[in-house]
Formats: C-alpha cells, structure tokens, sequence
C-alpha cells in the first residue's frame, strides 16, 4: 500500500545492483511513494546491466559515479540538479566493500592499502557526498540523508572483518556531517542499522547462512527483509521525520537489545 509520503520530492538512491540490494528496493518503494529518482552506481556495476531494468521501473535516469572520485561526484549532482531543474530532497548512501574479505584476509592480517580503501568506498564516501552537495548547495532545506549501517560497528561480530570499523566511521561522519548541516540548512542525516539480509555484500561475509538464523532467532519480531528496510527509509525521507538526525537507528527486529530468547536457548540444548 502506498501513502504518497515523498510526493513531489527528488532523490538520488546509490548502490542498486541487482534486485536484491537494498538501494534497488528502497528505489522501487520511493517511486512508489511519488517520488522522483535519479540512480547512480559504481562504473563498474554499471556494466552489468541490471540497474537498467531499475531505471525503466522507476522512470528515471543512471548517472555512473565512483564514490571515492570526487568530479564524479560533482557531476552525478550536477546532472542530477539538472534533470530534476532545481535541488535535491533525499539521498541513500547503500554503498559498502571490503577488499581485505574479498580476499580472503582475516581482521589480524589486513593489508593497509587495501583497508584505506575499503574505509574510503564504505565509510568516507558518506563525507564525499555530503561535501559535494554542499559545496554545489544542492540540498533543499530540510533534505534527509540516510546511509546503511550494521551492528558491527557496537559490537564485535568476528566475521564482519574491517567492515566494522568502516560501519563505526560511517556513523561517525553521519553525526559529524549532520550537525554541520543541520545548521546549515535543516538537513538531516541518520543511518538505519539493517538486520543481516541476503544480497550480493551481505553473502560476502563469512559464515552468513548460520548467522542470519541466529539473528532471526535472537530477534523477537524476526530479521527485517530488504522491503521492510525501504519502506524504513521512505518514512526517514518524508516530512514525518523532519526533527530525527544525527541518530543510528537500528531496524533489526528487536536484535540490538535482545540479550537472549528462548529459541537460543533451547538451540543450546540440544
Ligand atoms: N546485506 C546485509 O546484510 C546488510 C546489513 C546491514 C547493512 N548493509 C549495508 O547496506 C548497504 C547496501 O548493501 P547491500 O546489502 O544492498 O549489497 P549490494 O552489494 O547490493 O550493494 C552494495 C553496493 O555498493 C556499490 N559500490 C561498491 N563500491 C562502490 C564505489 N566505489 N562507488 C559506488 N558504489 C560502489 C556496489 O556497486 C553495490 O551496488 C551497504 O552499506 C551494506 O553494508 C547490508
């Protein structure tokens, strides 16, 4: 069901990559709700061809933007700017990679370069963004950011690897960037702490089928699915939320302050 919550409002959503990302269902759940998109993903990601199928569905054009390259960056706002005629009211930061799991490397023995990237794509991109929005003034007044986040970043999940100290920054910059802003122009900037769901990075950590049952299992409302996390993130760009920024605000089904539940227990003793 719909409510026409971003009538009239203009977004750019990052990171579609295939229909089971977050930001390509948090794209489909806001061109729902009236709103009018640009999407925007890594060159890369580009060339497989999927976020086509995303762009016809939601009427709106692809703008390529690596998110550690700043004329990308400017770009992407410019055309942006362009194709609505006018500023921005919402943006969704999807965007995580970690180099050091992709390859295979445990937390104790990452390879720095690697890591200095991982934090610029997963973590410092979110202050890229908001830097170049800035300097462009390409944010209306009371526009809402929201980037995804996990858990890992308050406590340790082994599996998670150096993503946890990205997701830590990430939540960093979130509050950092959205106090300035908040005072700038009344824009607001929050992160949704999202229960582990199945998509292209999320299978990339390890042992990632036990763990989303565990989640599920420890979480009294159950994981939250991927058009739960959109619809989430719908309402955090509406007009609704006007007075929420700065937050990490966990959408885990109960997860974050769960100590126990008897499914666990009754696992254990088995
Ligand atoms: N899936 C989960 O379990 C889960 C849980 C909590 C939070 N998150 C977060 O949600 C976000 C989206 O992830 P997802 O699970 O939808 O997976 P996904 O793999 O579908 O999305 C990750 C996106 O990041 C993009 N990306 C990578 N490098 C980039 C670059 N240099 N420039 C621009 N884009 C780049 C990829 O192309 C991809 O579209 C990530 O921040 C992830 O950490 C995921």
């Amino acid at each position: 069901m719909a409510y026409n919550l971003l009538k009239g409002k203009k977004g750019i959503i990052f990171g579609a990559l295939d229909e089971r990302s977050l930001g390509w269902k948090t794209a489909l759940k806001c061109h729902e709700e009236g709103a009018q998109l640009v999407l925007t993903n890594a060159p890369v990601a580009l060339r497989m061809g999927e976020i086509n199928k995303l762009a016809e569905a939601v009427n709106a054009p692809v703008i390529g933007a690596d998110v550690t390259n700043m004329d990308d960056l400017k770009n992407l706002f410019e055309g942006a700017m362009k194709h609505f005629g006018g500023g921005i009211d919402f943006i969704l930061h999807s965007i995580g990679m970690s180099l050091n799991m992709r390859k295979g490397k445990s937390y104790t023995e990452i390879d720095y370069e690697w890591n200095k990237k991982t934090l610029d794509i997963s973590a410092m991109s979110l202050h890229r963004v908001l830097r170049t929005a800035w300097d462009l003034d390409a944010l209306n007044e009371g526009a809402s950011v929201v980037a995804l986040t996990y858990i890992a970043a308050q406590r340790v999940f082994p599996d998670y690897n150096e993503m946890a100290d990205a997701k830590a920054l990430l939540e960093n910059v979130t509050r950092s960037f959205g106090y300035y802003y908040g005072l700038k122009k009344k824009v607001r900037v929050n992160t949704v702490s999202q229960s582990p769901t199945r998509t292209t990075a999320g299978s990339g950590v390890k042992g990632f089928d036990g763990f989303i049952t565990y989640a599920e299992k420890m979480s009294p409302l159950g994981n939250a699915s991927a058009d739960e996390c959109a619809g989430y993130c719908a309402t955090l760009f509406s007009d609704l939320t006007k007075m929420v920024t700065m937050q990490n605000l966990f959408h885990d089904g109960g997860f974050s302050f769960t100590g126990v539940t008897e499914a666990v227990i009754e696992q254990m003793e088995k």
